[in-house]
């Protein structure tokens, strides 16, 4: 008999209406479309826009659309895990919130923070439970409002982030398709170069931290993407070799989308061939954890039984990590 593991069942998603060009920026701040689309990709992102509107809004909706989709009632669920940086509020988690809006009671919910690689290791998570036998339905939900923390007064930055949420059904499998192996890693001396300086116990919020717009992503996007380019192509490299995968052999690289020239490196290092990279970064940006199951929620209709996919993602922390995935419907 061969062994469970956990399979990717369904995806859901949510994208807010609202739609923030180059154009539009270019009013904010000193940039220009050329710049942003040269050196990034980005051409669009979508804005969760209205009062009292936050990432659980979104994770509800994608978690929504994911039950829809796969014919899954909410008493069916097992267990709800979050990963996001932009919780709705310090606590409780965003996970326990989205329960709540998506009509999932008394189960377990927590949130994973790992920034870009948070879905990759909120996946990692929910596979564990699922693979000892434990639970037999496990939503991984990966959602961020960018914009919450986003200094739309500083044009390194601003140009980067998108709203969304992307939801994935987990459950047992014994086809020999599902989340066959995966790699994490963390270096946390990368925070010098990737964090949001002020409203954490170091530095609580006051007067002073608002007036010096330390509650804002702060990124020297050079350093980042240096580490970035290295680590997302070793680990995807490093997961090929030790599963026996040529680039021939991968039907998909699901890169997080930071940088079209981070993903275009690591595609190169994996020999794997442009049309198999799925890369959406021009119209939705980076939406940091909702970055990765989008992307299979955009391509869901062209994915095979069987199909070779690498998840790739590297972010704030420093994060990174790798997961193969053998698709299962
Ligand atoms: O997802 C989490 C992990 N994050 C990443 O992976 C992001 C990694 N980093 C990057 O993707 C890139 O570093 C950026 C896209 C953030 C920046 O691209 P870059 O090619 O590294 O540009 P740079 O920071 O070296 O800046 C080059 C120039 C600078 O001007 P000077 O010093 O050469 O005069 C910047 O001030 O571009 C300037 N610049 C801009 N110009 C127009 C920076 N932002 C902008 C802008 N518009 N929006």
């Amino acid at each position: 008999m061969s062994k469970t593991v956990a399979a990717i069942t369904g995806v859901g998603a949510y994208l807010p209406d609202y739609v923030l060009t180059n154009a539009e920026l270019q009013k904010m701040v000193d940039t220009t479309d050329e710049w942003i689309q040269v050196r990034t990709g980005i051409s669009e992102r979508r804005i969760l826009k209205g009062e009292g509107k936050a990432t659980s809004d979104m994770a509800a909706k994608a978690v929504e659309n994911l039950l829809k989709k796969t014919n899954t009632a909410a008493k069916d669920i097992d267990l709800l895990i979050c990963a996001t940086v932009t919780p709705d509020m310090v606590f409780p988690s965003t996970a326990n919130i989205t329960c709540d809006k998506a009509g999932i009671r008394n189960i377990p919910s927590f949130d994973i923070a790992a920034a870009c690689s948070g879905f990759l290791y909120a996946l990692v998570t929910g596979t564990q439970f699922v693979q000892t036998g434990l639970y037999k339905k496990v939503i991984v939900v990966g959602a961020d409002k960018m914009s919450a923390i986003t200094d739309y007064e500083d044009r390194t930055t601003c140009v980067l982030f998108g709203d969304a949420a992307a939801a994935v059904l987990l459950e047992p499998s014994d086809s020999g398709c599902g989340i066959l192996d995966h790699i994490l890693r963390s270096d946390g001396s990368g925070r010098a170069f990737l964090h949001q300086k002020a409203g954490g116990s170091l530095k609580p919020p006051s007067h002073a931290t608002i007036d010096a717009r330390e509650h804002f992503v702060y990124q020297d996007g050079k350093t980042v993407f240096k580490f970035a380019v290295t680590n997302m192509a070793d680990v995807s490299a490093e997961i090929m070799e030790r599963n026996g995968l040529k680039g021939a052999d991968i039907a998909w690289l699901v890169p997080h989308q930071a940088n079209k020239r981070i993903i275009d490196a690591t595609a190169r290092r994996m020999d794997v061939d442009d049309s198999k990279v799925m890369l959406n970064i021009h119209k939705y940006g980076n939406t940091t954890a909702a970055t990765i199951p989008l992307c299979l929620w955009e391509w869901e209709n062209r994915l095979k039984k069987g199909d070779n996919i690498i998840l790739a993602a590297f972010g704030g922390g420093f994060t990174w990590g790798s997961v193969y995935v053998k698709w299962a419907y």
